[in-house]
């Protein structure tokens, strides 16, 4: 099991690329499930979350072959069951559910697990397949969904905590081969179930919607091949934002969508770092200690809940009392425990924390939890004073390409050890 060591007061400048989107491309890996015919994928970005579902759909019998950032996939004979050895590993295989079901009208996945940043249920999936007039049973841990037709139907989607992101990305994948017209009300408006429904559309279905709370599929007969080139990470984009406040000087992003970020670009404007951002590209130069903000998080267009961890980590080093809402995910502060190992004062009242800053955060052995847990301790040891050990370092290989490469590119020192 490999550790990071982080060593601190390196500045970072200079030009990095932003690599294709983790969330998005994984429900588009699966919806290749929908066709027999052969898809092309660019932008794949290389994460162990994205070896996992190409596992997957190869164990369910299609052809998978990739060359460095393109997948090439024909799912011509496919089974309907996902390996519980896989899907233990990965709660994102949940959406080959969706295209299973519209293909072949029946699909089994285990359930997925609880995970660090709290339960991960799928009742809003099944509601959506339930909708399409599909059943759903559980046995031995596993959730099978099955119908003789599937019918077009109307379903709201938005749970107590808001919409789901992967239930109506499950949905639409399963809508778009059903008889009928299917609605999704309270619809998630992420940009990855946008990227994921102009993917769809290039394989003949027909959606209108997406990126609005109402979705509408009218359901069609079949669906053909198509090529598709991902849209970049927002959250890797907003990640390496968040490491040029904390070590920067300048640093600038390529092949980013800056539209995708608005409300991370904001936030950082407010907390007094220069920010100028053009097509595909955003450049910021930090000028030392953010002020204080209070943030929370939200389903897309708001704050994004896979941003909070790395901001908690910014904001312990602003000059005042900062506040952060977790609303999507309430138990998402694995982190804040490490953090406080570093230094960092944060309290945890319910699902919101009070960041008091200090001026400046010092190095720990520390532990990471999640993936977003384990930027957030990267990014707090950039600037810390002396050498952090980050553990348990699979956790950001599942969704930050070369991480330590890029940033060490940027001026940053980390170095990966086994252990
Ligand atoms: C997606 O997860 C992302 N993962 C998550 O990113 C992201 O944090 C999340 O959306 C929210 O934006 C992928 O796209 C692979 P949800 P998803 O269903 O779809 C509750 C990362 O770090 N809920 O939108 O699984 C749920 O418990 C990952 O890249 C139900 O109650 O999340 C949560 O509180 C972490 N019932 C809220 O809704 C359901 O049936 C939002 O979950 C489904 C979800």
């Amino acid at each position: 099991m490999d550790k990071m060591l982080v060593h601190g007061g390196h500045r970072l400048s200079g030009t990095v690329r932003v690599s294709g989107s983790k969330n998005s491309a994984l429900p588009i890996l699966a919806a290749t499930l929908l066709t027999r015919e052969p898809c092309v994928i660019h932008h794949v970005p290389d994460l162990s979350d994205i070896h996992y579902m190409l596992q997957i759909l190869s164990h369910l019998g299609a052809q998978v072959e990739r060359a460095s950032g393109t997948v090439r996939i024909q799912a011509d004979h496919i089974l309907t069951t996902a390996p519980y050895d896989i899907v233990r590993k990965m709660r994102a295989s949940v959406c080959v559910l969706g295209p299973l079901l519209g293909r072949e009208k029946e699909a089994t996945v285990s359930l997925p697990g609880g995970c660090v940043i709290g339960d991960r249920p799928i009742d809003l999936h099944l509601k959506g397949f339930e909708a399409l007039n599909a059943a759903h049973r559980v046995e031995q841990g596993n959730v099978k969904v099955f119908a003789g037709r599937l019918i077009g139907g109307t379903a709201n989607l938005r749970g107590k905590l808001g919409p789901t992101v992967l239930g109506t990305d499950n949905v639409m994948m399963a809508a778009c081969l059903a008889e009928g017209t299917t609605i999704i009300e309270g619809a998630a408006a992420e940009p990855e179930v946008v990227d994921l429904a102009n993917f769809l559309n290039k394989m003949g279905a027909k959606i209108e919607g997406a990126g609005t709370e109402r979705i509408i599929i009218e359901g069609v007969r079949q669906l053909h091949g198509a090529e598709h080139a991902v849209i970049p990470d927002r959250i890797e984009a907003g990640t390496f934002l968040v490491a040029a406040a904390i070590a920067g000087s300048e640093v600038t992003l390529r092949r980013c969508a800056p539209e995708h970020l608005g409300c991370v670009l904001d936030q950082l404007t407010t907390a007094g770092f220069h920010i100028e951002s053009a097509a595909d590209r955003i450049t910021l130069r930090s000028n030392g200690t953010p002020s204080p903000l209070h943030i929370t998080t939200e389903p897309y267009p708001g704050f994004p809940t896979d941003m909070q961890a790395q901001m908690c980590a910014l904001l312990s080093r602003a000059n005042g009392t900062s506040t952060i809402a977790e609303t999507v995910f309430p138990q998402r502060f694995m982190h804040v425990s490490e953090l406080k190992r570093m230094g960092a004062e944060i309290e945890l009242e319910g699902s919101t924390v009070l960041i008091h800053g200090v001026s400046r955060l010092s190095a720990a052995p520390v532990m990471a939890s999640d993936l977003r847990a384990s930027a957030a301790l990267r990014l707090a040891g950039l600037d810390a004073d002396g050498i952090t050990e980050v553990n348990r370092v699979y956790h950001i290989d599942r969704g930050y390409e070369s991480i330590d490469e890029k940033l060490n590119a940027l001026g940053a020192q980390i170095e990966r050890v086994k252990v």
